[in-house]
């Protein structure tokens, strides 16, 4: 039966982790969808002012209100009807953001989006909401905040879409895809995401640490001395040995095509500065875990040597530590 306010028939959308990458998301689905941003550090701007979104690719000066709350019980109290989806874009930090997101997911009925980097990050979702459709995706749009409310976006805009588990038959991944691509946005859809996640943390594995650590970013790292790039490729490499080992198989050019990405750059000399750099100067804790940390474990669980990997991630885990000292 159809609703005399077409609004509730579209699908009713929370943003869990309304920083860069998800206010672009809520304002592409916020053309198709009734959208709610769970607020933290820009509550009050956002509020008040709502969102700036500067984008080489969706144009300058958008300015976007959603609906604002400031935690997922408020969002749940202020909402008679449950949500479809939860899309979940704050940084990975392992074990905290279910029971963060759980007052406003309602079982049998939400479906969980995860845009985030990072490998193994589905399974503590499956563990706390195991009658939920989760969707897995990976994401290349190049973007920040700075200052709070106001989002610069690059010339990048791509989402990968897949079901978690890959062999799930929920129609969800296929339904989000089409619901992104309505908006304006690209999706493309996945039978085995994974793979897909392996490509980008391929890349992320090497890059975000790496310039982290060397304070620099992938072009001024680089240029830095005859091999670093050589290194950069070594530490790929190991992590397309760890993907092999789960099945997932990436060639030597498979791997220099996610370099090329960057050498690119060097003749430009513009260099970008990956998320955990930028982390780094502005005092915040870095995904080390997501995205190196869980590598290194799938890759002891099946006897994959990585030494680079595992030098890295030490090394990366006591910056984290020194730049956000540990509670006790
Ligand atoms: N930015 C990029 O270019 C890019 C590109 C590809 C992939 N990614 C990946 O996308 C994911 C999101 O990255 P991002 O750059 O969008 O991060 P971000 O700008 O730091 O945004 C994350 C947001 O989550 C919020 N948040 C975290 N914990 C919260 C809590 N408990 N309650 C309410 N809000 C909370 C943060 O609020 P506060 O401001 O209060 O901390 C922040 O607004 C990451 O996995 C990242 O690796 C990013």
């Amino acid at each position: 039966m159809s609703s005399p306010d077409s609004s509730t028939s579209k699908p009713r959308v929370l943003l869990f982790g309304a920083g860069s990458i998800g206010t672009v998301y809520l304002y592409l689905l916020s053309k198709v969808a009734t959208v709610t941003a769970v607020c933290r550090s820009n509550y009050d701007v956002v509020k008040e002012k709502g969102f700036i979104i500067n984008s080489a690719i969706f144009g300058d000066d958008i300015h976007f209100q959603p609906a604002v709350v400031r935690n997922c019980t408020e969002a749940a109290t202020s909402s008679s009807e449950p949500f479809d989806y939860i899309v979940v874009c704050s940084k990975v930090f392992p074990n905290t953001i279910p029971d963060i997101i759980k007052p406003a997911v309602t079982p049998n009925h939400t479906t969980i989006v995860l845009i985030q980097n990072g490998i193994g990050i589905e399974d503590e979702y499956v563990e706390a909401f195991p009658t939920n459709p989760i969707i897995s995706t990976v994401v290349y749009m190049p973007v920040a905040q700075r200052p709070a409310g106001v989002i610069t976006h690059g010339d990048i805009e791509l989402l990968e879409v897949g079901n978690y588990p890959s062999t799930s038959n929920s129609p969800q991944a296929a339904n989000f895809t089409k619901l992104i691509e309505s908006a304006g946005g690209t999706a493309k859809l996945y039978d085995d995401i994974q793979f897909k996640r392996w490509f980008k943390v391929i890349l992320n594995v090497a890059w975000n640490p790496v310039c982290a650590l060397s304070l620099s970013t992938d072009v001024d790292f680089m240029l830095s001395s005859p091999n670093a790039t050589d290194f950069v490729l070594d530490v790929m490499l190991e992590v397309a040995d760890v993907a092999a080992a789960y099945g997932h198989q990436f060639s030597k050019e498979d791997v220099q095509f996610q370099l090329d990405r960057a050498k690119v750059r060097i003749q430009s000399k513009k260099g970008i500065e990956p998320s955990m750099l930028q982390d780094v100067k502005e005092g915040r804790k870095m995904e080390v875990e997501a995205i190196v940390g869980n590598v290194l474990k799938k890759a002891k669980a099946k006897g994959v040597r990585c030494d680079r990997v595992a030098t890295i991630y030490f090394l990366a885990n006591a910056l984290d530590a020194h730049v956000n000292p540990r509670d006790s």
